[in-house]
């Protein structure tokens, strides 16, 4: 019996994308020992790497391999070295056209504090509880990161009537179809539904506040409610724990997201989904290239381990081996073993101090 074959495209990217991406693909592998599957993965480049080798960000090769994929994989992209590029590129450029040549609008990113890990959250013991679990789901194709940009025609910074702008727009289309996402997310979950905009101040904001009143009618079942972006920003650290869904605008997404991700602690631990209307979605860990450590098997490849379960679910609807995964990881954090990241001076045993490879390595041999 042939087995059957799942085509993964890998986006290791730059920094330490290829040390933790190489760690994610040796679990898929094992997975596909263990459980008999294919995974024929097929590497590609994005971010500053391609720039560098193809004059691109996102060449469009790399478009038709993700297109025609399973899913995506992504480590990171980015660095010093392309922040001054002349010519417009950036290897954030790659991923924000990949989003959108993928048509992935819906991002979802969950926030969970590993009860194994509540010393790394920078909140108080009292406001943490036994642990957190909010999923943020943000609109991922819209916005002003995709809305018209425009400069004034002499542009020179030294003048002070040199202007610049970009849009902030949304159709009742685009912010329906992701509040029905963060809808049926809630469902899954404690069903609780928080919409976040700006309706004091911002039109395009109204429009979504008129949206969910509409929409929300729909999911009786789903408790709802609506914060000021400005009002969810310090809630998030005043009382994470009211939170269990939070659906929010591209731009305001982004800022939530990096802060919900410190009150869960270490960014080194968060994965994240894209998605679209099928089953082709791009998973990332939430964090950073981090070039500093870029290679030097310091990174914490967890966060990119622990989106293939993301993966496995939203993509190839394997569950079960999703399951495996988490629970592989829950064994090795079980056991005491830190990346430096996740590392407590006072509470950890240095001889469990890991690396990259090696935090790897157990999570493999940990899974059933
Ligand atoms: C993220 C990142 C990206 C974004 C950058 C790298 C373009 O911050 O995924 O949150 O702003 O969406
Ligand atoms: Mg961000």
């Amino acid at each position: 019996m042939s087995k059957k074959t799942f085509n993964i495209v890998t986006l290791p990217g730059d920094g330490i994308g290829p040390d933790i991406v190489g760690e994610a693909v040796k679990v898929m592998k094992r997975i596909g020992e263990i459980y008999g599957y294919e995974f024929n993965i097929i590497e590609k480049r994005m971010g500053g790497i391609a720039i560098d080798v193809d004059g691109t960000s996102l060449p469009q090769d790399t478009i038709d391999a993700a297109l025609a994929s399973d899913a995506v994989l992504l480590g990171a992209v980015g660095g010093p070295k392309w922040d001054h590029l002349t010519n417009g590129d950036r290897p954030e450029k790659g991923l924000l056209g990949i989003r959108g040549a993928l048509k992935l609008y819906a991002n979802l990113r969950p926030a969970v504090l590993y009860p194994q890990l509540k010393h790394t959250s920078p909140l108080k013991e009292e406001i943490i509880g036994d642990g957190l679990d909010i999923l943020v789901v943000r609109e991922l194709t819209g916005g002003m990161y995709f809305g018209e940009k425009a400069n004034s025609p002499a542009y020179d910074t030294t003048k002070p009537d040199t202007w610049a702008s970009d849009l902030e727009k949304y159709s009742v289309f685009e912010v329906e179809r992701i509040l029905r996402k963060g809808f049926e997310a809630a469902r899954k979950r404690n069903k609780k539904l928080c919409c976040v905009h700006k309706a004091n101040v911002l039109e395009s904001s109204r429009l979504w506040r008129s949206v969910f009143e509409r929409v929300k009618l729909e999911y009786t079942d789903v408790e709802t409610s609506e914060l000021y972006v400005d009002n969810a920003a310090m809630q998030l650290v005043r009382n994470p724990r009211q939170f269990d869904v939070i659906v929010t605008s591209n731009i305001f997404g982004d800022i939530l997201t990096d802060e919900a991700s410190q009150v869960a602690g270490s960014i080194g631990m968060l994965a994240s989904a894209s998605l679209g209307d099928g089953t082709l979605g791009l998973y990332e860990p939430i964090h950073g290239s981090a070039p500093d450590i870029a290679g030097k098997n310091l990174a914490n490849p967890l966060a990119t381990i622990l989106s293939v379960p993301m993966l496995f679910r939203y993509s190839l609807g394997l569950d079960k081996e999703a399951k495996a995964i988490e629970d592989a990881v829950n064994e090795v954090l079980n056991a005491g073993y830190r990346t430096g990241d996740i590392f407590n001076k006072e509470k950890d045993d240095p001889s469990k101090k890991v690396g990259t490879k090696e935090m790897g390595a157990l999570v493999v041999a940990a899974l059933k």
